[in-house]
């Protein structure tokens, strides 16, 4: 016990010495220095409050929001007469919305890849040629309209009834706003002639008009007003008082679908079509493209009449026109294989780079975060953006090579803020003409801010990384909410600020111990989280059941939640695919440690999976093996489920090589994947089918030598029934 608070106090403390280094110190500031800090204190952080809490649009990250809010209370312990009415410390944050149920999408809400330069469509269309394998001269359309900046709905209707609506939420899950879409006249209640069941996805948004009557009406009545119209349309959609929404302006196009239990049309074209009969507005600059050129033709007259249209929108959507391809094609982990979206060049805006904080992730990356004098960026205040790494303050790209003309960026330079749809705003150039004199080229420490270890920069690598492992309390804290996160264990309640909260007091130091929060801090002890600031009797109860209900999880999320360094989501689904079980995967990195061994060449032939990726995990399973055992021992991780088991290659591990030539490598992965097989890079003792085409050399050597089974497309195309 005694350890974490230490640890607890050693974080705040370092938190001190960084904000002095960074900021003017707290003690040399004079009276009036002060009330100007706390005046802009009180106005950003409440701007970020509202916007984190009210309109669903961080502007700030979760760390930089806990600076600024400690940074305004040591000035006003230093300043005690100067504590504004208005002072951010007085205020615990907006109740999180947990009025609302949920709801599981019958099939996951995608979300889009982008393009930015017509070249990235270009390689969209040609990308899709090659899966397909078409050859450059057969036709293939495509439909363009614009991308409508709201939120995303999904309405179900059985039998031509509507039965309910929900955000997207994380893609799986959303939230029931039933009652609040009912109020929305563009959302028809009953459908004639529509299949039995239809999931219709489109987009809420407010439209110029009614937003600027509405922020008039919200200012007349003294109530809050919006920054812009999604948030407006956010914040009228997620309220718990469908009265509420009832009385803003909302719309809805429809652009797509979820389950069916019949097709619509056999293109998307034709779906649309069918959607608008059934009542539904869908967009009126919906085109259909026969080649990449009327593509980019139609992106520029849509972009042409962006400023005309009356809503906004943030780019154009591109999707293949013909439903079969489209099903051929498939998905990737959030986005589908045959849309993209092709954005609007990125808002931009002049500001002055006041200060370079360094932010430590779970990983120990030392991050340099420009501190900016707070500008609005297409209508979203800016008060940081990342700086990368320190080559990218330098003016250097990763291989040396001037970025900016080789300018670098200094404390107190002017700089251009863009935002690219993403919520991190970064930096595009510097106005050299305005440096002034004294700014500094910024340094990169070599010291850990927030442990003081070595920071490190190892050949080859951009970043800087501290080397404090687990003492680093910077990484421990960021692992933890890494832990929590959305992708990862995901339990209601438990966000990065409270993650951040129950740290500094030394109440969770690590992810089994929130396994064991109750039993520590719940009924009948000393100390109990309903007693601390912001909590209740109720939350409280509410937080044990969702830490209970995370107790059993998929053996994916499980994996991503572990932070193992290159170990992203999709290469976690990856391993859950390839081990199944959590006992067979710990085991396999156990044996794997020997690089000579079996485990090893396994590992290494997942496809997806290099020396780096294997590296990377095998260092950790040593490190941490007891942690990580602790952890799982307090937990039910499920199995990975075959994605089909009643397909002849169902849970078979197969390998192609040679050229393919009646279906691009790609698809051929795709479809033994989605048919429930796993497919390896190379081939081993594992190896149930070689699949070789022509110009096949070692590795059919090898499988023969193995006496693995080898067969020709033909026989692969007629197993996956595509013969
Ligand atoms: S199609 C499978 N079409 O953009 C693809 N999305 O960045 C489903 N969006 O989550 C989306 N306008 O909320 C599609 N015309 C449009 C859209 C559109 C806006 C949103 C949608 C999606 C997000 C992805």
């Amino acid at each position: 016990m005694k350890n974490r608070s230490d640890r607890g106090r050693a974080l705040a403390g370092q938190r001190q010495t960084e904000s002095a280094d960074q900021m003017r110190a707290i003690s040399d500031l004079d009276e009036a220095a002060a009330r100007e800090e706390l005046a802009r204190l009180a106005e950003v952080l409440a701007r970020a409050n509202a916007a984190y809490h009210t309109d669903d649009a961080p502007i700030m990250s979760d760390a930089e929001f806990d600076r600024l809010r400690q940074r305004n209370a040591q000035i006003e312990a230093r300043f005690p007469g100067l504590i504004r009415p208005d002072s951010p410390s007085a205020q615990i944050g907006a109740a999180p919305s947990d009025g609302f149920g949920k709801i599981r999408h019958a099939k996951r809400m995608l979300s889009l890849a982008n393009a930015f330069e017509d070249a990235d469509v270009v390689d969209f269309v040609a990308s899709i040629r090659r899966f397909l394998s078409l050859p450059e001269e057969a036709p293939i359309a495509f439909t363009a309209e614009p991308k409508i900046d709201g939120l995303s709905l999904s309405l179900r209707y059985e039998g031509g009834r509507l039965i309910h609506a929900a955000t997207r939420g994380d893609g799986e899950t959303g939230e029931d706003v039933t009652a609040n879409a009912r109020t929305i006249t563009e959302i028809p209640q009953i459908l004639t002639n529509a299949p039995a069941v239809l999931e219709v996805r489109g987009e809420v948004y407010m439209a110029h008009a009614d937003f600027a009557a509405l922020n008039s009406r919200q200012a007349q009545a003294a109530a809050k007003t919006f920054a812009n119209p999604r948030n407006a349309a956010a914040g009228s959609l997620r309220q718990l008082d469908a009265e509420i929404t009832r009385a803003r302006p909302l719309r809805f196009f429809a652009y797509a679908w979820g389950e069916l239990s019949e097709p619509l049309a056999p293109t998307q074209t034709g779906a649309i079509a069918r959607l608008a009969q059934f009542g539904f507005t869908t967009n009126p600059r919906f085109r259909r493209c026969a080649t990449v050129q009327e593509m980019l033709a139609t992106y520029a007259e849509i972009a042409a009449e962006r400023a005309a249209l009356g809503y906004d929108i943030d780019g154009v959507v591109y999707k293949l026109d013909d439903l079969a391809l489209q099903d051929r094609l498939g998905l990737r982990s959030t986005t589908p294989r045959w849309a993209i979206a092709h954005k609007f060049p990125a808002e931009r805006a002049w500001t002055e780079l006041e200060g370079i904080d360094i932010q430590v992730g779970r990983t120990g990356a030392l991050s340099p975060v420009a501190r900016l004098k707070p500008v609005t960026v297409g209508g979203v205040v800016v008060s940081n953006a990342t700086l990368h790494n320190e080559d990218y303050v330098a003016g250097r790209d990763s291989r040396g090579l001037p970025i900016r003309e080789g300018r670098d960026i200094r404390v107190g330079d002017w700089v251009e803020v863009y935002r690219a749809g993403d919520v991190i705003p970064k930096i595009r150039d510097i106005d050299i003409a305005r440096r002034p004199t004294s700014a500094a080229p910024f340094e990169m420490p070599d010291t850990c801010p927030e442990c003081g270890s070595p920071a490190l920069r190892a050949p080859g690598d951009s970043v800087r990384r501290c080397s404090g492992g687990m003492i680093c309390p910077a990484q421990a804290v960021e692992r933890l909410k890494h832990f929590v996160s959305r992708a990862a264990f995901d339990i209601e309640g438990l966000g990065a600020k409270q993650i951040e909260a129950f740290w500094r007091d030394g109440w969770i130091t690590s992810p089994q111990e929130i396994f064991t929060l109750q039993d520590r801090f719940g009924p009948g002890q000393p100390r109990q989280v309903k007693n601390r600031e912001g909590w209740g009797e109720k939350s409280a109860q509410n937080l044990f059941e969702a830490i209970d209900e995370k107790r059993r999880i998929p053996l994916a999320r499980f994996i991503y939640a572990l932070g193992i360094r290159h170990v992203g989501e999709t290469s976690a689904g990856m391993l859950a695919a390839h081990y199944g079980t959590w006992p067979a995967f710990r085991q396999a990195m156990a044996e794997a440690c020997d690089s000579a061994s079996p485990a090893y060449a396994e590992l290494t032939a997942i496809d997806g999976v290099g020396p780096v990726m294997a590296q990377s995990l095998l260092t950790s399973f040593q490190a941490e093996r007891a942690e990580i055992d602790a952890l799982a021992a307090l937990l039910k991780i499920d199995a990975a489920q075959a994605r089909a088991t009643d397909s002849p290659i169902a849970g078979k591990t197969l390998v192609f090589t040679g050229t393919l030539e009646r279906m691009s490598r790609a698809e051929a992965k795709a479809r033994a994947e989605a048919m429930g097989a796993k497919v390896a890079g190379s081939v081993s003792a594992k190896t149930d089918i070689l699949i070789a085409g022509p110009g096949a050399g070692s590795k059919a050597t090898k499988a023969a030598a193995l006496g693995i089974e080898v067969v020709d497309e033909d026989t692969w195309l007629a197993m996956i029934g595509a013969g």
